[in-house]
């Protein structure tokens, strides 16, 4: 008998994007759903459009671009958001919407406090299903597929839970999402919780089962599965498990989970599932949060054997201490070293193993960056020419650009920069002592082009290769309520946290249409 099919919802750019703390550019967005496209993921939801305008037009921009995955968007059970929705949707080929409101006594009483909602619980709960079936009726006028979430459901009464789902269903709800919102249930109340839904909801076969699990307790992978073992069609993941506080379940511990026990679980996904280190690795860098090493299926460690037993039994036959191998989702295998004297067609052969295919302009961009990289570090590793593109063909037009950076530092003098930068075909330079080196790059920076931006965080990270190291630098720059994040990457840290600080002005200039 054939394996049953569960369907794979991505939200990393929605709530995984609530993890970050700032609002990632469309661009970025659109990069990272053209790789969900690629790992196969069957829905994408690409934001919550009535957020903010940078959001509307990431879902814009998604679904005009994306085909494959249905695009789906976030709303409140409010006719504004699901307007917004409809707008920011409406040149996705297969759109959703997903709307939907607290069910909880918790979420009734905390956030619909005013009179107007009714003054005793069971008016506001009576209130509450109202407003859940007209959302759904007000999606419908849009579009057909609309998935209702059934907010906090993890702590929600649980007849009352029943009567809401077959009262959105009945309007035309064609997905019920379950979501831990909280990160409260056990693996065996929340299974048991999708199978009474499952008995109890008269009109359930109208409509998909989706369970959505939070990571508070660190249960949301198992509490998933175990939705999806008690009837769930359904699962709402984020790459690398991001998401609000402690995260979302994470969609390479859920699928890897089904495919290595498909022997248990009797199901199966779509994915692609040589594409998730790659889409781990995008997510880590775009979002800034990196990869712990002994991160599940994706971790530097993942697959690292260091004990002398283990070392010794894998070695004499691998499956003594590996359940999956890490060619199987996608680590580089390449054993290619590259070096100075490499090629270009050697490059491009590494790039496109990474899962990066360039033209032969950009290829040759990289290369001649490769070369004078190379030529200092000895050894370039995958890692490093991840950065290097990164840096040379950035994600959004360059409008401005380090053309030369000088900067004096001694013990007990103030540190003193002097930056020329490309500004649309004009040089602009400028001096600034600052309390460090790097201090006194930014304000330099800042003086030549007339900005008055402020650094949120910065950190900096070594590539290494051998005893070789890239410096990688990533900062967050505020803008008002604006916060983005640049790159840059340098065998020097000051020029690579120059290069970092400039990728984020380059970023905000798009953003703001500049
Ligand atoms: O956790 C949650 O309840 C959610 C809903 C908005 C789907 O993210
Ligand atoms: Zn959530």
């Amino acid at each position: 008998m054939d394996n049953k099919k569960i369907i794979v919802f991505d939200t990393t750019l929605r709530d995984g994007e609530q993890a970050a703390g700032f609002r990632l550019g469309s661009e970025e967005k659109l990069e990272i759903a053209h790789q969900l496209a690629k790992l196969r993921v069957d829905v994408i939801e690409a934001g919550f459009p009535i957020s903010s305008d940078e959001d509307f037009k990431a879902v814009q921009l998604i679904s005009q671009e994306i085909d494959g995955p249905a695009i789906a968007a976030l709303s409140r059970a409010v006719t504004q958001d699901i307007e917004a929705c409809a707008k920011a949707l409406a040149d996705a080929k297969r759109p959703r919407i997903h709307t939907g409101i607290g069910v909880s006594d918790i979420h009734i009483v905390g956030k619909f406090r005013d009179s107007k909602y009714g003054t005793a619980l069971d008016k506001k709960k009576e209130r509450v299903f109202q407003m859940a079936v007209e959302a759904i009726t007000t999606a419908k006028k849009y579009v057909d597929d609309v998935e209702f979430y059934a907010e906090d459901a993890g702590r929600a009464d649980r007849d009352y839970l029943f009567r809401v789902i077959e009262g959105v269903i009945a309007a035309g709800a064609t997905v019920v999402n379950i979501p831990d919102t909280t990160g409260y249930t056990v693996p065996e109340q929340f299974g048991a919780l999708i199978r009474s839904i499952r008995e109890n909801v008269p009109n359930i076969d109208k409509a998909v089962i989706s369970v959505h699990c939070h990571n508070d307790l660190g249960m949301a992978t198992i509490n998933t599965l175990t939705g999806v073992k008690n009837g769930a069609q359904q699962v709402e993941c984020t790459i690398n498990g991001i998401g609000e506080r402690a995260g979302n379940a994470s969609l390479e511990e859920v699928v890897m989970s089904m495919h290595v026990r498909r022997d248990y679980f009797g199901l199966d996904t779509d994915i692609d599932i040589k594409e998730l280190y790659q889409t781990s690795q995008m997510v880590a860098r775009r979002f800034g949060i990196p990869v712990p090493p002994n991160k599940a299926v994706v971790g530097s460690n993942a697959f690292a054997h260091s004990s002398g037993i283990h070392v010794d039994g894998f070695l004499k036959s691998r499956e003594t201490y590996e359940i999956m191998r890490p060619e199987d989702v996608g680590f580089p295998q390449s054993k290619l070293i590259l070096t100075a004297r490499s090629g270009r067609h050697a490059l491009r052969h590494r790039l496109e193993g990474l899962g990066i295919k360039l033209t032969p302009e950009k290829l040759d961009k990289a290369y001649k960056r490769f070369l004078t990289i190379a030529d200092k570090v000895q050894e370039v590793s995958s890692e490093m020419l991840v950065a290097i593109v990164e840096d040379e063909i950035p994600i959004v037009a360059e409008r401005y650009h380090l053309e030369h950076l000088r900067v004096t530092s001694e013990t007990g003098m103030t540190p003193t920069a002097t930056v020329t930068i490309k500004v649309a075909n004009e040089l602009k330079q400028a001096t600034s002592g600052g309390d460090g080196p790097v201090d006194a790059t930014y304000k330099a920076i800042n003086e030549a082009i007339g900005a008055s931006i402020k650094l949120a965080d910065f950190t900096i990270h070594a590539i290494a290769s051998g005893a070789d190291t890239l410096g990688e630098v990533t900062v967050k720059i505020r803008d008002g309520d604006d916060v983005i994040i640049g790159r840059g990457s340098s065998t020097d840290i000051i020029e690579a946290s120059a290069k970092a600080y400039i990728d984020g002005l380059n970023k905000l200039a798009s953003r703001k249409g500049a």
